[in-house]
């Protein structure tokens, strides 16, 4: 169902939920790492993961909408960073299945909090197999508020609580994303 909201969103070019830029603290994050390999997941038409390669990380983007990832790869052509990005259609609840390699860093900008109870908890144990030990998380996600009939996004404590077996959560910072409540989280990969 959410597979085919998405896609139906970006046939139609509805995507409302676009940052205008890559959010600093991606950058903030990397700053000081070493160049290496980031994952992005849910990387939609790949903005990200074409910010980030342009200041010479190598980068891989999963998204499930294939016309997302068919856009991202255009995109990155256009950019000139088709050598240092990589976009895989694929299920972020499957990661398996994509046979990745090993990341220095990962993040998510408003994926996570769409997936069902079973597939957050099958998600986090596989970014925590592609995950470098050490390594950071990055998360931004709602805090929990109605979407129609639906509850969605999470309190800190919840999400500490969900990641917990895996990573330690070092922090946690408020904005509002989208016109919502949200957090961002860095958890570190035990
Ligand atoms: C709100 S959009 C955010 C896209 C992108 N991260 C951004 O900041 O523009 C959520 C994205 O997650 C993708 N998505 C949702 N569930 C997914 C899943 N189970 N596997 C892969 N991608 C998924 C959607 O196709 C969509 O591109």
């Amino acid at each position: 169902m959410m597979r085919l909201i998405y896609s139906l969103a970006f046939s139609l070019g509805f995507t409302e939920w676009k940052l205008k830029e890559t959010p600093v603290e991606i950058f903030k994050t990397v700053k000081d790492m070493r160049k290496g390999h980031a994952l992005d997941l849910g990387c939609g038409e790949g903005e990200h993961v074409i910010a980030l390669a342009k200041k010479g990380w190598q980068v891989t983007g999963v998204d499930f909408v294939r016309k997302a990832i068919e856009n991202a790869k255009n995109a990155a052509e256009k950019s000139g960073v088709a050598d240092k990005t990589e976009f895989l259609v694929g299920d972020v609840a499957r990661l398996e299945k994509l046979k990745l390699s090993e990341f220095d860093v990962a993040f998510d900008i408003g994926c996570f909090h769409l997936l069902n109870e079973a597939d957050q908890e099958a998600y986090i144990t596989g970014v925590s197999h592609v995950l470098k030990r050490s390594a950071i998380f990055l998360l931004y996600a709602f805090t929990p508020r109605k979407q129609g009939r639906r509850e969605v996004g999470f309190y800190p404590a919840e999400l500490e609580r969900k990641f917990s077996k895996f990573f330690t959560l070092q922090k946690c910072e408020e904005r509002t994303y989208w016109r919502f409540p949200a957090n961002w989280y860095w958890f570190r990969r035990k």
